[in-house]
Protein backbone atom coordinates (compact mmCIF):
# COMPACT_ATOMS: atom_id res chain seq x y z
CA UNK A 1 0.00 0.00 0.00
CA UNK A 2 1.37 3.44 -1.02
CA UNK A 3 1.30 6.20 1.69
CA UNK A 4 -0.88 8.01 -0.44
CA UNK A 5 -3.32 5.11 -0.01
CA UNK A 6 -3.10 4.49 3.46
CA UNK A 7 -3.71 8.65 3.97
CA UNK A 8 -6.76 8.21 2.10
CA UNK A 9 -7.98 5.29 4.65
CA UNK A 10 -7.17 7.32 7.66
CA UNK A 11 -9.06 10.15 5.81
CA UNK A 12 -12.00 7.61 5.31
CA UNK A 13 -11.82 6.43 9.43
CA UNK A 14 -11.89 10.14 10.03
CA UNK A 15 -14.82 11.10 8.14
CA UNK A 16 -16.99 7.69 9.05
CA UNK A 17 -16.44 9.12 12.91
CA UNK A 18 -17.36 12.34 12.25
CA UNK A 19 -20.67 13.31 13.48
CA UNK A 20 -22.09 16.27 11.16
CA UNK A 21 -25.13 17.52 12.78
CA UNK A 22 -23.38 18.11 16.31
CA UNK A 23 -19.53 18.83 14.50
CA UNK A 24 -17.38 16.26 16.45
CA UNK A 25 -15.90 13.12 15.97
CA UNK A 26 -15.54 10.48 18.02
CA UNK A 27 -13.25 8.14 18.97
CA UNK A 28 -14.81 5.23 17.93
CA UNK A 29 -17.64 3.81 16.81
CA UNK A 30 -19.35 1.41 20.07
CA UNK A 31 -16.60 2.27 22.23
CA UNK A 32 -16.49 5.81 22.80
CA UNK A 33 -19.79 7.25 21.39
CA UNK A 34 -19.06 10.94 23.01
CA UNK A 35 -16.45 13.83 22.35
CA UNK A 36 -13.78 13.41 24.47
CA UNK A 37 -11.24 16.07 25.33
CA UNK A 38 -7.45 15.38 23.88
CA UNK A 39 -8.88 12.92 21.28
CA UNK A 40 -10.60 15.77 19.67
CA UNK A 41 -7.72 17.61 19.73
CA UNK A 42 -5.51 15.45 17.71
CA UNK A 43 -8.03 14.62 15.85
CA UNK A 44 -8.29 18.55 14.76
CA UNK A 45 -4.57 18.27 13.88
CA UNK A 46 -5.30 15.18 11.24
CA UNK A 47 -8.52 16.65 9.94
CA UNK A 48 -6.42 19.84 9.43
CA UNK A 49 -4.67 18.65 6.34
CA UNK A 50 -7.24 17.55 4.68
CA UNK A 51 -10.86 19.54 5.80
CA UNK A 52 -10.07 22.56 7.41
CA UNK A 53 -14.28 23.50 8.32
CA UNK A 54 -13.86 20.13 10.07
CA UNK A 55 -10.92 21.28 12.07
CA UNK A 56 -12.52 24.21 13.55
CA UNK A 57 -15.66 22.68 13.97
CA UNK A 58 -14.10 19.93 15.86
CA UNK A 59 -12.36 22.38 18.33
CA UNK A 60 -15.37 24.39 17.98
CA UNK A 61 -17.77 21.81 19.86
CA UNK A 62 -15.49 20.75 22.56
CA UNK A 63 -15.11 24.59 23.76
CA UNK A 64 -19.21 24.42 23.44
CA UNK A 65 -19.08 23.03 26.70
CA UNK A 66 -16.52 24.69 28.38
CA UNK A 67 -17.68 25.49 32.05
CA UNK A 68 -18.02 29.14 33.00
CA UNK A 69 -15.35 28.95 35.23
CA UNK A 70 -12.82 27.61 32.16
CA UNK A 71 -13.19 23.98 32.84
CA UNK A 72 -12.92 22.08 29.57
CA UNK A 73 -14.40 18.69 30.51
CA UNK A 74 -13.12 15.24 29.52
CA UNK A 75 -16.65 14.00 27.46
CA UNK A 76 -18.91 15.82 26.28
CA UNK A 77 -22.06 14.36 26.04
CA UNK A 78 -23.61 15.41 22.61
CA UNK A 79 -25.95 12.70 22.20
CA UNK A 80 -27.37 10.05 24.14
CA UNK A 81 -25.84 6.40 23.55
CA UNK A 82 -26.72 2.90 25.41
CA UNK A 83 -23.19 1.39 24.24
CA UNK A 84 -20.78 3.57 27.04
CA UNK A 85 -20.66 3.72 31.11
CA UNK A 86 -20.50 5.38 33.37
CA UNK A 87 -22.81 7.61 31.07
CA UNK A 88 -24.13 11.42 32.01
CA UNK A 89 -26.69 10.31 34.56
CA UNK A 90 -23.54 8.76 36.62
CA UNK A 91 -21.15 11.78 35.81
CA UNK A 92 -24.00 14.48 36.63
CA UNK A 93 -21.78 17.44 36.11
CA UNK A 94 -24.57 19.81 36.65
CA UNK A 95 -23.75 19.46 40.56
CA UNK A 96 -20.69 22.14 39.57
CA UNK A 97 -22.80 25.88 39.82
CA UNK A 98 -20.22 26.73 36.95
CA UNK A 99 -21.01 23.39 34.98
CA UNK A 100 -22.17 23.80 31.24
CA UNK A 101 -25.55 24.77 30.91
CA UNK A 102 -25.84 23.63 27.43
CA UNK A 103 -24.08 20.30 27.42
CA UNK A 104 -24.01 17.03 30.20
CA UNK A 105 -20.62 16.48 30.35
CA UNK A 106 -18.24 14.80 33.10
CA UNK A 107 -16.77 16.21 35.60
CA UNK A 108 -12.90 15.36 35.32
CA UNK A 109 -10.62 16.77 32.46
CA UNK A 110 -8.26 15.56 30.11
CA UNK A 111 -4.39 16.59 29.02
CA UNK A 112 -4.56 20.04 27.79
CA UNK A 113 -2.87 19.72 24.17
CA UNK A 114 -6.00 22.40 23.04
CA UNK A 115 -3.03 25.55 22.80
CA UNK A 116 -0.44 23.19 21.02
CA UNK A 117 -3.34 22.00 18.99
CA UNK A 118 -4.37 25.55 17.54
CA UNK A 119 -0.45 26.10 16.85
CA UNK A 120 -0.10 22.92 14.93
CA UNK A 121 -3.31 23.78 13.02
CA UNK A 122 -1.92 26.97 12.19
CA UNK A 123 1.28 26.13 10.84
CA UNK A 124 -0.34 23.26 8.59
CA UNK A 125 -3.22 25.60 6.93
CA UNK A 126 -1.98 27.58 4.10
CA UNK A 127 -4.58 30.66 4.40
CA UNK A 128 -2.90 31.92 7.37
CA UNK A 129 -5.03 35.22 7.70
CA UNK A 130 -8.25 32.61 7.46
CA UNK A 131 -6.87 30.37 10.60
CA UNK A 132 -5.23 33.32 12.81
CA UNK A 133 -8.70 34.95 12.53
CA UNK A 134 -10.63 31.15 13.83
CA UNK A 135 -8.08 31.46 16.86
CA UNK A 136 -8.62 34.76 17.87
CA UNK A 137 -12.45 33.87 18.28
CA UNK A 138 -10.94 30.63 20.31
CA UNK A 139 -7.77 31.36 22.25
CA UNK A 140 -8.98 33.18 25.19
CA UNK A 141 -10.84 30.39 26.22
CA UNK A 142 -7.97 28.43 25.86
CA UNK A 143 -6.46 30.74 27.85
CA UNK A 144 -9.34 30.75 30.72
CA UNK A 145 -8.85 27.54 30.58
CA UNK A 146 -4.98 27.59 31.64
CA UNK A 147 -5.57 30.22 34.21
CA UNK A 148 -8.54 27.56 35.51
CA UNK A 149 -5.47 25.24 36.35
CA UNK A 150 -3.10 27.67 37.78
CA UNK A 151 -5.75 29.10 40.37
CA UNK A 152 -7.57 25.97 41.39
CA UNK A 153 -5.71 22.74 40.41
CA UNK A 154 -2.09 24.30 42.48
CA UNK A 155 -2.87 23.89 45.99
CA UNK A 156 0.88 25.10 46.88
CA UNK A 157 1.01 27.29 44.13
CA UNK A 158 4.18 25.79 42.67
CA UNK A 159 3.34 25.78 39.22
CA UNK A 160 2.33 21.95 38.80
CA UNK A 161 -1.01 20.85 38.75
CA UNK A 162 -2.80 17.96 39.82
CA UNK A 163 -5.16 14.88 38.05
CA UNK A 164 -7.85 13.47 40.85
CA UNK A 165 -8.84 10.63 38.66
CA UNK A 166 -6.51 8.32 36.44
CA UNK A 167 -9.34 9.00 33.60
CA UNK A 168 -7.90 12.74 33.46
CA UNK A 169 -4.12 11.48 33.01
CA UNK A 170 -5.44 9.78 29.50
CA UNK A 171 -3.52 6.52 30.75
CA UNK A 172 -6.20 5.39 32.30
CA UNK A 173 -5.10 1.75 33.55
CA UNK A 174 -1.34 2.87 33.81
CA UNK A 175 0.26 -0.16 36.43
CA UNK A 176 1.32 3.49 38.03
CA UNK A 177 -2.08 3.90 39.57
CA UNK A 178 -1.56 0.47 41.69
CA UNK A 179 0.09 2.26 43.75
CA UNK A 180 -2.84 4.44 45.02
CA UNK A 181 -5.32 1.50 44.70
CA UNK A 182 -3.43 0.35 47.58
CA UNK A 183 -3.96 3.18 49.60
CA UNK A 184 -8.05 2.89 49.00
CA UNK A 185 -10.86 0.02 49.81
CA UNK A 186 -13.79 1.23 47.51
CA UNK A 187 -16.79 -0.89 48.13
CA UNK A 188 -17.27 -3.12 45.15
CA UNK A 189 -19.91 -1.24 43.14
CA UNK A 190 -22.94 -3.47 41.12
CA UNK A 191 -22.56 -1.53 37.52
CA UNK A 192 -22.72 -2.95 33.82
CA UNK A 193 -19.83 -2.93 32.04
CA UNK A 194 -19.82 -1.93 28.15
CA UNK A 195 -16.67 -1.81 27.22
CA UNK A 196 -15.89 -4.89 27.50
CA UNK A 197 -19.01 -6.07 24.85
CA UNK A 198 -16.70 -4.20 22.63
CA UNK A 199 -13.17 -5.60 23.39
CA UNK A 200 -11.68 -8.32 24.83
CA UNK A 201 -11.71 -7.98 28.24
CA UNK A 202 -8.17 -8.91 28.17
CA UNK A 203 -7.35 -5.62 26.79
CA UNK A 204 -9.32 -4.06 29.18
CA UNK A 205 -9.05 -2.78 33.37
CA UNK A 206 -10.83 -5.65 35.40
CA UNK A 207 -14.17 -4.79 37.13
CA UNK A 208 -12.22 -4.00 40.73
CA UNK A 209 -10.24 -1.13 38.92
CA UNK A 210 -13.15 0.02 37.97
CA UNK A 211 -14.74 -0.12 41.47
CA UNK A 212 -11.83 2.65 42.45
CA UNK A 213 -12.64 4.51 39.33
CA UNK A 214 -16.17 5.41 39.87
CA UNK A 215 -15.05 5.63 43.75
CA UNK A 216 -13.55 8.64 43.11
CA UNK A 217 -16.25 9.90 41.23
CA UNK A 218 -18.59 9.39 43.82
CA UNK A 219 -16.43 11.45 46.50
CA UNK A 220 -16.09 14.22 43.86
CA UNK A 221 -19.79 14.52 43.05
CA UNK A 222 -20.44 14.25 47.11
CA UNK A 223 -18.82 17.54 47.01
CA UNK A 224 -20.37 19.04 44.03
CA UNK A 225 -16.99 18.76 41.92
CA UNK A 226 -15.42 21.67 44.09
CA UNK A 227 -11.86 21.68 43.22
CA UNK A 228 -10.86 22.89 46.87
CA UNK A 229 -12.70 20.25 48.29
CA UNK A 230 -11.12 17.59 46.09
CA UNK A 231 -8.11 18.92 46.60
CA UNK A 232 -8.63 18.01 50.61
CA UNK A 233 -10.49 14.57 50.27
CA UNK A 234 -9.55 13.03 46.87
CA UNK A 235 -7.17 9.91 47.66
CA UNK A 236 -5.98 10.38 44.01
CA UNK A 237 -4.19 13.49 43.76
CA UNK A 238 -0.89 13.47 41.55
CA UNK A 239 1.32 15.39 39.43
CA UNK A 240 1.95 14.00 36.55
CA UNK A 241 4.30 14.29 34.16
CA UNK A 242 2.56 14.12 30.85
CA UNK A 243 -0.32 16.02 31.79
CA UNK A 244 1.83 18.93 33.39
CA UNK A 245 4.00 18.46 29.50
CA UNK A 246 0.62 19.28 27.52
CA UNK A 247 -0.05 22.17 29.71
CA UNK A 248 3.21 23.71 29.69
CA UNK A 249 3.71 22.72 25.77
CA UNK A 250 -0.02 24.63 25.21
CA UNK A 251 1.55 27.71 27.32
CA UNK A 252 4.36 28.38 25.02
CA UNK A 253 1.89 28.12 21.73
CA UNK A 254 0.05 30.62 23.41
CA UNK A 255 2.32 32.65 23.95
CA UNK A 256 3.31 32.34 20.32
CA UNK A 257 0.13 32.90 19.10
CA UNK A 258 -0.67 36.10 21.16
CA UNK A 259 2.33 37.50 19.71
CA UNK A 260 1.21 36.49 16.38
CA UNK A 261 -2.16 38.53 17.32
CA UNK A 262 -0.81 41.40 18.71
CA UNK A 263 -1.85 43.60 21.58
CA UNK A 264 -2.02 40.59 24.03
CA UNK A 265 0.60 41.94 26.43
CA UNK A 266 -0.73 41.22 29.98
CA UNK A 267 -1.85 37.49 28.71
CA UNK A 268 1.83 36.77 27.36
CA UNK A 269 3.35 38.09 30.84
CA UNK A 270 1.40 36.07 32.72
CA UNK A 271 1.66 32.96 30.32
CA UNK A 272 6.08 33.30 30.92
CA UNK A 273 5.39 33.51 34.70
CA UNK A 274 3.67 30.43 34.61
CA UNK A 275 6.23 29.14 32.31
CA UNK A 276 9.26 29.88 34.05
CA UNK A 277 7.82 28.45 37.41
CA UNK A 278 6.47 25.74 35.80
CA UNK A 279 9.10 24.22 33.85
CA UNK A 280 12.24 25.38 37.11
CA UNK A 281 9.01 22.87 39.29
CA UNK A 282 8.88 20.23 37.14
CA UNK A 283 12.66 19.92 37.03
CA UNK A 284 13.09 19.62 40.80
CA UNK A 285 9.99 17.68 41.69
CA UNK A 286 9.06 15.26 38.69
CA UNK A 287 13.02 14.23 37.99
CA UNK A 288 14.11 10.55 39.37
CA UNK A 289 17.71 10.62 39.34
CA UNK A 290 18.09 6.88 40.04
CA UNK A 291 15.78 5.97 37.46
CA UNK A 292 17.28 8.74 35.01
CA UNK A 293 13.36 9.65 34.12
CA UNK A 294 10.65 12.00 35.37
CA UNK A 295 8.48 10.40 36.97
CA UNK A 296 4.48 10.82 38.82
CA UNK A 297 4.12 12.83 42.39
CA UNK A 298 1.50 11.64 44.48
CA UNK A 299 0.42 15.08 46.19
CA UNK A 300 -1.68 13.14 49.02
CA UNK A 301 1.16 10.59 49.98
CA UNK A 302 4.26 13.05 49.11
CA UNK A 303 6.09 11.22 47.49
CA UNK A 304 7.08 10.26 43.91
CA UNK A 305 5.36 7.49 42.48
CA UNK A 306 8.84 5.12 40.99
CA UNK A 307 7.87 3.88 37.86
CA UNK A 308 8.63 4.55 33.79
CA UNK A 309 5.84 4.76 31.51
CA UNK A 310 5.81 6.37 28.29
CA UNK A 311 5.10 9.45 29.99
CA UNK A 312 8.35 10.44 31.64
CA UNK A 313 9.89 10.76 28.18
CA UNK A 314 7.23 13.54 26.87
CA UNK A 315 8.93 16.25 28.70
CA UNK A 316 10.95 16.58 25.35
CA UNK A 317 8.42 17.22 23.51
CA UNK A 318 8.27 20.89 25.87
CA UNK A 319 11.93 21.69 26.07
CA UNK A 320 11.38 20.64 29.72
CA UNK A 321 14.52 18.70 30.59
CA UNK A 322 18.32 20.67 30.19
CA UNK A 323 20.45 19.29 27.04
CA UNK A 324 22.27 16.67 29.69
CA UNK A 325 19.29 15.33 31.17
CA UNK A 326 17.86 14.66 27.69
CA UNK A 327 20.70 12.69 26.81
CA UNK A 328 20.04 10.71 30.30
CA UNK A 329 16.68 10.34 29.40
CA UNK A 330 17.14 9.20 26.07
CA UNK A 331 19.44 6.76 27.46
CA UNK A 332 16.78 5.00 29.63
CA UNK A 333 14.27 5.31 27.04
CA UNK A 334 16.93 3.19 24.53
CA UNK A 335 17.66 0.89 27.73
CA UNK A 336 14.90 -0.31 28.34
CA UNK A 337 12.06 0.83 25.97
CA UNK A 338 14.22 0.37 22.57
CA UNK A 339 15.52 -3.06 23.17
CA UNK A 340 15.76 -5.17 19.82
CA UNK A 341 12.99 -7.04 21.27
CA UNK A 342 10.58 -3.96 20.85
CA UNK A 343 9.05 -1.34 18.94
CA UNK A 344 9.19 2.25 20.53
CA UNK A 345 7.38 2.83 22.68
CA UNK A 346 5.62 0.71 25.17
CA UNK A 347 3.49 2.36 27.83
CA UNK A 348 5.02 1.19 30.58
CA UNK A 349 8.32 0.15 31.89
CA UNK A 350 8.86 -3.65 29.74
CA UNK A 351 10.94 -4.90 32.41
CA UNK A 352 8.41 -4.19 35.60
CA UNK A 353 6.43 -7.11 36.17
CA UNK A 354 3.79 -5.22 36.13
CA UNK A 355 4.07 -4.59 32.43
CA UNK A 356 1.10 -6.17 30.37
CA UNK A 357 1.69 -5.92 25.90
CA UNK A 358 -2.12 -6.07 25.70
CA UNK A 359 -3.80 -4.40 28.31
CA UNK A 360 -4.38 -0.74 27.23
CA UNK A 361 -1.92 1.53 29.35
CA UNK A 362 -0.05 -1.25 30.77
CA UNK A 363 2.29 -2.29 28.32
CA UNK A 364 0.98 -1.80 24.63
CA UNK A 365 2.11 1.14 21.76
CA UNK A 366 -0.40 3.95 21.62
CA UNK A 367 0.24 6.53 18.73
CA UNK A 368 -0.30 9.80 20.21
CA UNK A 369 2.24 9.29 22.53
CA UNK A 370 4.78 8.06 19.83
CA UNK A 371 3.81 11.26 18.11
CA UNK A 372 4.68 12.96 20.95
CA UNK A 373 7.83 11.64 21.41
CA UNK A 374 8.60 11.89 17.99
CA UNK A 375 8.02 15.26 17.55
CA UNK A 376 10.34 15.37 21.29
CA UNK A 377 13.28 13.68 19.77
CA UNK A 378 13.41 15.13 16.93
CA UNK A 379 13.35 18.70 18.37
CA UNK A 380 15.79 17.71 21.22
CA UNK A 381 18.62 16.52 18.02
CA UNK A 382 17.62 12.74 18.05
CA UNK A 383 16.83 12.20 14.88
CA UNK A 384 17.57 8.84 14.22
CA UNK A 385 15.28 7.57 17.31
CA UNK A 386 12.86 9.90 15.93
CA UNK A 387 12.81 8.50 12.59
CA UNK A 388 12.41 4.81 14.28
CA UNK A 389 9.52 6.21 16.52
CA UNK A 390 8.22 7.29 12.81
CA UNK A 391 8.31 4.56 10.66
CA UNK A 392 7.31 1.89 13.57
CA UNK A 393 4.22 3.84 14.20
CA UNK A 394 3.06 4.15 10.36
CA UNK A 395 3.96 0.54 10.23
CA UNK A 396 2.04 -0.66 12.54
CA UNK A 397 -0.62 0.77 10.96
CA UNK A 398 0.10 -0.31 7.55
CA UNK A 399 -0.04 -3.99 8.69
CA UNK A 400 -2.53 -4.16 11.01
CA UNK A 401 -5.09 -1.26 10.79
CA UNK A 402 -5.90 1.74 12.71
CA UNK A 403 -6.47 0.19 16.23
CA UNK A 404 -6.88 1.80 19.47
CA UNK A 405 -3.11 0.22 20.65
CA UNK A 406 -0.42 -2.64 19.53
CA UNK A 407 1.77 -4.83 20.91
CA UNK A 408 5.25 -3.71 21.49
CA UNK A 409 6.50 -7.46 21.20
CA UNK A 410 8.30 -7.69 18.11
CA UNK A 411 7.75 -12.03 18.31
CA UNK A 412 4.00 -11.49 17.79
CA UNK A 413 3.30 -11.17 14.07
CA UNK A 414 -0.29 -12.08 14.43
CA UNK A 415 -3.24 -9.55 15.29
CA UNK A 416 -1.08 -7.28 17.25
CA UNK A 417 -3.78 -4.40 16.93
CA UNK A 418 -6.01 -3.89 20.12
CA UNK A 419 -8.34 -2.34 21.65
CA UNK A 420 -10.93 -0.29 19.22
CA UNK A 421 -10.60 -0.22 15.59
CA UNK A 422 -11.09 2.72 13.27
CA UNK A 423 -9.45 4.53 15.86
CA UNK A 424 -9.45 8.44 15.46
CA UNK A 425 -6.83 9.52 17.12
CA UNK A 426 -4.19 6.74 15.32
CA UNK A 427 -5.85 7.84 11.57
CA UNK A 428 -5.18 11.57 12.67
CA UNK A 429 -1.81 11.38 13.96
CA UNK A 430 -0.92 8.85 11.34
CA UNK A 431 -2.07 11.22 8.57
CA UNK A 432 0.55 14.16 10.11
CA UNK A 433 3.04 11.57 10.46
CA UNK A 434 3.10 11.72 6.96
CA UNK A 435 2.10 15.10 5.69
CA UNK A 436 3.92 17.42 8.08
CA UNK A 437 6.94 18.40 7.28
CA UNK A 438 8.91 19.04 10.83
C1 LIG B 1 -12.66 4.76 29.00
O1 LIG B 1 -13.85 4.62 29.21
O2 LIG B 1 -11.83 3.84 29.07
C2 LIG B 1 -12.18 6.09 28.63
O3 LIG B 1 -10.93 6.05 28.08
C3 LIG B 1 -12.20 7.05 29.77
O4 LIG B 1 -11.78 8.27 29.30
Amino acid sequence: MTNNDLIKKAETVLNNNFKEDKGFTIPCEGLYPFQWNWDSGFIAIGQAHYDTTKAKREIEALLSAQWENGFIPHIVFHNDSDTYFPGPDFHQSKLHPLASKSHRTTGMTQPPVLGFVLKEIYNIIDDKEDILNFIKLNIDKVYHNHEHFYTHRDPNNEGLVYIYHNWESGTDNSPIWDDIWETMDPPKYKFERRDTTHVDAAQRPTNREYDYYLHLIEIAKAHNYDDAKIAELSPFLVQDPLFNTMLIKSNAALIELYELIGNSEDKIKTLKQWQIKAIKRFNEKLYNEKLGAYVHYDLRNEKQLEHISSSSFTPLFAGIPSKERADTLVKTLMDKFGTDDKYLCASFDPESDRFNPKKYWRGPVWINLNWILYRGLKSNGFDAIAERVKEESISFIKTYGFYEYFDPRKEVKDNAGYGGNNFSWSAALLIDLLKSEI
